[in-house]
């Protein structure tokens, strides 16, 4: 099983977190898809991915309540919950309760890890304090970030415990490739971790084309696996990366944990990076 190695991914008991964790955006928005969605998110944890991300803005907090079904009978130190705080509550007015408010409707009293979901009108000396205030009360263990891209960074960490951030969670897959370019360096350089969102694409749905590519098809045929697969090892080659699909469905979720078994060589990578090549300057961080 990979895991990560920073120490603050690591669960209440002492777990290391897998690095395949499980995204939950749009899960618990719909009736009729809540047994299979609930199903998914137990299988998931069965099959050892204890990193599950949710946001308060997901669903306006069903996400965060239907992982806290899913959960109810798992024992919570072997767990990593990730949750996120709206920019706009991301300040000394209103993040306590955001933060108590994702906590209850996870059925729990902490988070592993709390992240700003995006960069809003809030210096990050104010956010920053408020997370510190957060570790102290116990409701968090660590903080983090998400869609900041490296001159943000390069901000954040010049406020005081702005060095303190342990993630940023980016939007990362084998078609949108510019955070190799100076981000994920950074975030390495940096002994922070990079959690890649829609390592899918939203299983192509963010570029078309990229499913039926003949590359990812010939290197999924080579290792007997599915595109959905191949995409997954691509954004696990980096150590310090975490990938977390959605998925609606325990056949989906049993599939994409298995990618953790497979590695890419450098044939394979080749062949990816034909039509979906490294980026040779500085490109905008991508987000959705
Ligand atoms: N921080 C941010 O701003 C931000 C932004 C976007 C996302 N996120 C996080 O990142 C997570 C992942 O991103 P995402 O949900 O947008 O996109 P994604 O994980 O790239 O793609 C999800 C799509 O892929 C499908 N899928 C999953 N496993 C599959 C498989 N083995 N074969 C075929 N299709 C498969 C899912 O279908 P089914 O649902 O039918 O299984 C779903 O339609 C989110 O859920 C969320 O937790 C964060």
């Amino acid at each position: 099983m990979k895991t990560i190695s920073h120490p603050a991914f690591q669960t209440a008991s002492g777990a290391s977190v897998v690095r395949l964790g499980q995204g939950t955006w749009h899960l618990g928005e719909n009736h009729s898809r809540r047994s299979s969605e609930l199903a998914a998110l137990r299988c998931g944890i069965e099959r050892g991915l204890n990193l599950i991300d949710t946001a308060e803005m997901y669903g306006g907090g069903r996400s965060e309540a239907l992982i806290g079904e899913a959960i109810r009978e798992t024992d919570r130190a072997s767990l990593y919950l990730v949750s996120k705080v709206y920019p706009h509550n991301a300040g000394r007015a209103n993040i306590l309760k955001s933060c108590e408010a994702s906590l209850k409707r996870l059925g729990t009293d902490y988070l592993d890890l709390y992240l700003l979901h995006w960069r809003g009108n809030i210096p990050f000396s104010e956010t920053v304090e408020c997370m510190e205030e957060l570790i102290s009360r116990g409701l968090i263990r660590h903080w983090g970030v998400s869609n900041l891209d490296t001159s943000d960074m390069q901000e954040l960490i010049q406020v005081p415990n702005g060095t303190h951030c342990v993630t940023d969670q980016i939007l990362y897959h084998l078609a949108s490739r510019g955070v190799e370019f100076d981000l994920l360096p950074w975030l390495e350089s940096h002994g922070m971790t990079a959690m890649a969102y829609c390592p899918l694409a939203q299983y192509g749905d963010l570029e078309r084309g990229l499913i039926g590519n003949r590359g990812l098809t010939a290197v999924a045929r080579r290792h007997q696996a599915s595109t959905a697969q191949i995409l997954l090892a691509f954004t696990l080659q980096r150590s310090h990366v975490i990938p977390i699909p959605k998925s609606s469905s325990p056949t989906h979720t049993e599939e994409n944990a298995k990618a953790l078994d497979i590695s890419l060589t450098a044939e394979d990578l080749a062949e990816l990076s034909r039509d979906y090549p490294a980026p040779t300057r500085k490109t905008w961080l991508d987000i959705v």
